[in-house]
């Protein structure tokens, strides 16, 4: 089959792998029909994780079953499926409670496992024409019958949708409340849709891509540019220095100023400035352990200098992590099927699996107008 192979360091190629094909005989085998660049690619591309090269990228993927294993009961051959980003065996004690983002059983040793991913197991990704899904009843969403014409919006129930959704919900978010985003890439533009469908009163979002913000602006958030303003001083101005009641972290490790420079601290440190006294802060972008790559000292060994004292001042709750797709899944699926949500609004380029090595390359650039790619391995 033909897949996207991670090479080193923004070197990925489209080649001829080894079919993906049951193992066990509780997999499921999908043709791959829509899968996404994500910004968590874009780390590995970049070389600042330990991915091994050689790997199959791509970890939001939908598309029809082909074929189901001997112990597979519930889903069928010709089902159209979406899969979450982590990988859950359904039956440890955190799968159980509904935190498949931390299985114990899939990746062990580790709690978390992914499709195509640093860290997160041997699985390869579905940035390819067929993608092997372990535990396939367990992880398979089964879509309803306009899947097919609206792969555009299912597509983002692997990942980004779930995940701006969590982004809100770990922040506390309430109905008539205001919100804060940090970042307006895919992640955080979700987070901006979900906090309005919650129906956040103010849903604020920073960045400084005038076209990512322009997207942010489309459905009713307020854009603040931080290469023009500081975010903190404008949000303390609207809330007559109260602060917002909520934030989202949705940038991670790599965030950096708006002339380019990184400063992993910079995020967290404004959603404390920018957050109330006894408000609740969501952090869904990626920080890691150990950045050998990064130029801070502190960074270099997964260490922030972040405003602690003034977090303990104000009473806020923080609180961090992967999103538990499967938590999520079903209810958003209903929103989109029931038209109360459309997360395809930020999708910029449909494209051929072979013109994804071109795709990650500008999609890494932030290049205008390369805001959500995704790909079509099954045409
Ligand atoms: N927790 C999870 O389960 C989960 C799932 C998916 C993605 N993620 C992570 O979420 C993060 C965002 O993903 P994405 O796809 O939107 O990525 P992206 O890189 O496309 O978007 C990040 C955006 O942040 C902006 N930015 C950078 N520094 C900033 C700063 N200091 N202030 C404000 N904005 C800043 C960039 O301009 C960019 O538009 C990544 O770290 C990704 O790995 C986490
Ligand atoms: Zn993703
Ligand atoms: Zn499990």
């Amino acid at each position: 089959m033909k897949a996207l192979v991670y090479e080193g360091p923004r070197q990925v190629t489209v080649k001829e792998m080894p079919d993906a094909q049951i193992e066990k005989p509780t997999d499921v085998l999908v043709k791959i029909t829509t899968t996404n660049i994500c910004g968590s690619d874009l780390h590995m591309y970049e070389g600042r994780t330990n991915m091994e090269a050689g790997r199959i990228l791509g970890h939001e993927n939908m598309g029809q079953v082909v074929e189901v294993g001997a112990a597979v009961d519930r889903v069928k051959k010709g089902d159209w499926v979406v899969l979450p980003f982590n990988i859950g065996c359904g039956f440890c004690t955190n799968c159980e409670k509904g935190l498949t983002g931390y299985c114990l059983t899939c990746n062990p040793g580790f709690a978390g496992a992914a499709y195509g991913f640093a860290d997160m197991g041997p699985y390869s990704g579905g940035q390819a024409e067929y993608l092997r899904v372990p535990y396939g009843d367990f992880n398979c969403l089964v879509l309803p019958p306009d899947a097919k014409s609206r792969q555009k919006d299912y597509v983002m129930l692997s990942d980004i949708f779930p995940t701006g959704w969590h982004a809100t919900r770990l922040a506390g978010l309430m109905p008539g409340e205001s919100i804060v985003i940090y970042g307006a890439g895919p992640v955080g533009l979700m987070a901006a849709h979900s906090a309005l469908i919650q129906g956040a009163a103010k849903v604020y979002i920073v960045d400084r891509h005038p076209d990512r913000l322009k997207l942010a602006k489309s459905i009713g958030a307020i854009t603040i540019d931080d290469s023009k303003v500081s975010p903190v001083d404008f949000l303390m101005k609207e809330t007559r220095d109260l602060g917002v009641d909520r934030g989202c972290e949705c940038v991670g490790y790599q965030a950096h100023d708006a002339e380019g420079d990184e400063q992993p601290d910079m995020t967290m440190n404004s959603l404390i400035g920018s957050v109330k006294a006894t408000g609740g802060i969501g952090v869904v972008g990626v920080f890691v352990p150990e950045d050998p790559q990064a130029e801070d000292p502190l960074q270099k060994k997964g260490k922030l200098a972040l405003d602690f004292g003034k977090l303990w001042f104000k009473g806020q709750t923080v609180r961090t992590g992967q999103c538990n797709v499967k938590h999520y899944n079903r209810e958003l699926c209903n929103l989109i099927h029931n038209e109360r949500a459309n997360p395809s609004f930020i999708v910029s380029h449909e494209l051929d699996l072979d013109k994804a090595p071109e795709a990650y390359e500008r999609f890494d650039k932030r290049e205008m107008g390369w805001t959500k790619v995704i790909l079509h391995p099954g045409n």
